[in-house]
């Protein structure tokens, strides 16, 4: 066995190769918010993070970067075609998140996704300590905590779902669902976001598998019981914070102002430009309002930031298309010189400019179909130090559990969505500011280090006579 004793392992490294502007090679922070939330757990633990680099570069070695133990498996363009754009975004992504694009269900495809696990378990079998806590992460790893039992019976595991654990009719579909949920029951304890996951997956796995259940309880044959939870996942608050507070932040945000033409409301979409994030629909009901008169392209923006995502799946460039489309439409129709109505970047941004962005914002707008928390809301309420700006934020999001002062949505109802919008920025100030102080400190009280730490210690709980504790 290696020397970590505690192992992440997820899909994804938390940077990225790319080639810099030299030609040289150089490594981005990756995209999404698994990256966001694990990166200062990992910090803080000082763990080994096993992920596929991004790319099909298959000779990388363990390296140390800024800080973190990184160990990259590499995949093969087969592969990353197959497990990755496959399996895992052109399957599993859009059936967790309530079919709102159509999955595709083919055996290539979940042979490549079994092939790949295999290798990230074994791989995590030779890094683990004696005793070690592996923590595997998402929907691309849900093999690996069986995989990886078999191999190495003495470690401690954790798996943590950051998307939606989908209900039992969707679930079903799955040629594959009784491998899914057995490859998930290798792990001692299996964290979702919410509550109704758990129970979604409890209730399977007693239908499917044919295991006895007892609330959030499963009991293997074997003896070895697995426990199912949520663990609501957050940000890191007081970094964020610092970031929002910093002078640099505060120039730039007021820089953002005024390039914008010093509107005297600026609405705010970031997301990874993803068909789950009803970008479309919300960019539509921003314009309506618009076109109707009741927003002005003098005095009021749109800015949207839409973070390049899965480029070659297919449905993701249909998505591109449309809204390029869109937003070209809209500007062409309503806008004047100098005075778009959507400002559009198709571009992704360090964590500085991302806090000056949310600092310039007035009305955040979060609209999701389906999304598991949406950690770029948190983000937003975690910047408006001065207790100001509106949130207006899809119910079909995790955070709407927590956020509940936000100006709660139903993305498919594009006049509710109007209202909500037309109701935040005319909202007074008092009110801003009551229901903001509301989620600022619903958000501070659930920092992400709790999150993680409340994890592992109730992993730690699960056996307890049994290995480390971290
Ligand atoms: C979501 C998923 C992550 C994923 C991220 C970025 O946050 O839960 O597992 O890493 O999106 O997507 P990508 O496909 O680029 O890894």
């Amino acid at each position: 066995s290696g020397s970590a004793d505690l192992v992440i392992v997820a899909n994804r490294l938390p940077v990225d190769r790319v080639t810099d502007a030299d030609g040289g090679p150089g490594w981005r922070r990756s995209p999404g918010g698994l990256v966001s939330a694990l990166e200062p757990v990992m910090r803080a633990n000082d763990g080994a993070w096993l992920g596929w680099p991004g790319g099909t570069e298959t000779d990388l070695e363990p390296f140390v970067e800024d800080g973190l133990q990184l160990v990259p498996i590499g995949l093969t363009a087969e592969e990353v075609e197959e497990h990755y754009e496959g399996f895992s975004n052109g399957t599993l992504w859009p059936l967790y998140h309530d079919v709102v694009a159509k999955p595709e269900f083919h055996r290539e495809w979940w042979d490549s996704y079994v092939a790949v696990n295999r290798r990230f378990a074994e791989r995590a079998a030779e890094v683990a300590s004696e005793g070690a806590t592996v923590w595997v992460q998402d929907y691309q790893m849900q093999l690996v905590p069986q995989m990886l039992r078999e191999l190495r019976p003495d470690l401690r595991i954790g798996f943590y779902l950051h998307i939606p654990f989908p209900p039992a009719e969707l679930f079903q579909q799955l040629p594959w669902r009784r491998q899914l949920l057995e490859g998930l029951l290798g792990a001692d304890l299996v964290g979702f976001q919410l509550p109704g996951a758990a129970q979604n997956f409890v209730r399977l796995v007693r239908q499917r598998v044919g295991h006895k259940t007892h609330r959030d309880m499963v009991y293997l044959p074997d003896g070895r019981t697995v426990k199912a939870a949520a663990f609501p996942i957050s940000i890191d608050v007081d970094s964020f914070a610092e970031l929002a507070s910093s002078p640099a932040v505060e120039a730039r945000a007021a820089e953002i102002r005024e390039a914008l033409g010093n509107p005297s409301k600026v609405f705010l979409g970031i997301d990874r430009l993803d068909y789950t994030k009803g970008i479309y629909a919300r960019l539509r009901a921003y314009s309506e309002l618009v076109r109707d008169g009741h927003l002005d392209v003098d005095d009021a923006v749109f800015v949207q930031v839409a973070t390049p995502s899965r480029e070659r799946v297919e449905q993701y460039r249909i998505l591109r298309d449309d809204i390029d489309r869109l937003v070209g439409r809209i500007n062409g129709d309503l806008g004047r010189i100098g005075r778009p109505a959507i400002s559009y970047l198709h571009s992704s941004y360090p964590r500085e400019e991302m806090a000056a962005l949310y600092r310039a914002a007035d009305v955040m707008v979060v609209t999701p179909f389906r999304d598991g928390m949406n950690l770029v809301a948190k983000e937003y309420v975690a910047c408006r130090l001065d207790e100001s700006g509106a949130l207006v934020l899809s119910e079909f999001a995790g955070a709407a559990e927590e956020l509940k002062q936000a100006w709660l949505v139903n993305p498919y109802d594009i006049n509710g969505m109007k209202q909500a919008l037309l109701e935040a920025h005319r909202a007074p100030e008092k009110e801003l500011t009551r229901r903001m102080r509301a989620m600022r400190k619903c958000v501070a009280e659930h920092d992400v280090t709790q999150w993680a730490s409340d994890f592992l210690e109730e992993l730690a709980a699960t056996r307890p006579e049994h290995g480390k504790v971290v």
